[in-house]
């Protein structure tokens, strides 16, 4: 399937369907001041660069899949089944290396047995775990699948870092997606999907992976951290997200001023502003919860979702546009009419 303006698509006849939804964050808290406390910053700083107060944190010993089975299975219960068969979890911090974090999870969940499988695409994740859940679906390959969004960012950032370590932080968000028809609420609009291997460089892990290991290079400590070249990411993040939320809006027949609520990937508050500016959407339809949460990674979407879900902020019938930008770089966008379902 193309994912280029005015490339071939098929129609698509069996979409995936919303039904049900649930996050969850870590009960450990970081303030900015607890980072003052030890890093060159400042509140004041992290507030008016990043929009975020205080961000949620694994403690010792809690990886992501702990994150994961505690999202899908709120996801579970407010789909009121846990008949499931397949699980799609999207991360970029994975338990291991190898083997994939996914079945793990599944089996966690009592769904042994069920395909499983992770997917990789930083914090655009959701969006091409949403591809991914409704290809499964499209193909008849499965009836109800279980996307999970979680990361555990606080295990691969340098804490000594002040450009990453004051953005970064843990979560999870799940959905379960039943198939039914392209015209439902809940139907997983046309998503727009992108990639620039060339920037790959902007946003990286250099150590740990074949390309080092078959060097024979001992990789310095620091290597096996996660990089950000943070201004260079902005512009990208601010041009992709505008470009890719314009196009799915107009893929799916709507014009921008029918949006009820933006969803963005919460990677910075002044870069949701932007790309919202630029869309012209109202700053009453703009979700945010960065400012309680931070940067979750892939779990940002699902988790703005299921929180505004939650209190009210997002109502069945809404017409919601979600937009993410990450590293790959990767970028995306649908629009979908959000679907009555009580989140958990
Ligand atoms: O989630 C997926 C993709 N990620 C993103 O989309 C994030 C994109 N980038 C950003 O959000 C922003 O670029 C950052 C928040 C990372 C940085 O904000 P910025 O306004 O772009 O700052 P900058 O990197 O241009 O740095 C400005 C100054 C620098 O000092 P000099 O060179 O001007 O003296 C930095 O060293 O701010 C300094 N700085 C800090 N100062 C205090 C960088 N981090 C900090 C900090 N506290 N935590």
């Amino acid at each position: 399937m193309s994912t280029e303006p005015g490339g071939k698509r098929a129609p698509v006849t069996r979409a995936a369907v919303i039904a049900g939804i649930g996050s969850y964050v870590p009960p450990g808290v970081v303030t900015n001041d607890d980072l003052t406390a030890r890093l060159d910053t400042s509140d004041e700083w992290i507030r008016s660069r990043t929009g975020i107060a205080t961000r949620h944190v694994v403690s010792p010993g809690t990886a992501t899949s702990d994150l994961a089975v505690e999202a899908g299975q709120r996801a579970m219960k407010s789909a009121g089944s846990a008949d499931i068969d397949a699980v799609v979890l999207v991360t970029t911090t994975p338990d291991h290396l190898c083997p994939a974090t996914a079945p793990a999870v599944a089996a966690r969940l009592g769904l042994t047995g069920v395909p499983a499988f992770d997917v990789a695409a930083v914090c655009t994740g959701f969006l091409y775990g949403l591809a991914t859940a409704s290809g499964l679906i499209a193909a008849g390959i499965a009836e109800r699948v279980l996307l999970v969004a979680a990361d555990a960012f606080t295990t691969l950032i340098d804490p000594d870092d002040r450009t990453t370590a004051v953005i970064f932080a843990d979560g999870a968000g799940a959905v379960v997606l039943r198939a039914g028809e392209p015209g439902e609420p809940g139907a997983v609009g046309p998503l727009v999907l992108g990639s620039d291997g060339a920037l790959a460089h902007l946003i990286e892990v250099p150590a740990g992976g074949s390309r080092q290991r078959s060097s024979g290079r001992v990789a310095p400590p620091e290597d096996h951290f996660f990089r950000m070249r943070g201004r260079d990411t902005y512009r990208h993040a601010v041009e992709r997200m505008t470009a890719a939320s314009a196009e799915a809006v107009r893929r799916r027949g709507w014009r921008l001023p029918d949006i009820d609520r933006l969803a963005a990937h919460q990677a910075n508050a002044r870069i949701l502003t932007a790309v919202a500016d630029r869309l012209e959407i109202p700053a009453g339809r703009r979700l945010s919860n960065i400012e309680s949460v931070g940067n979750t990674g892939g779990a940002s979407i699902p988790l703005l979702l299921s929180q505004a879900a939650r209190d009210g902020r997002l109502t069945g019938g809404q017409k919601v546009l979600l937009t993410a930008f990450g590293g790959g770089l990767t970028w995306g966008a649908t629009a979908l009419t959000w679907p009555d379902l009580t989140p958990s």
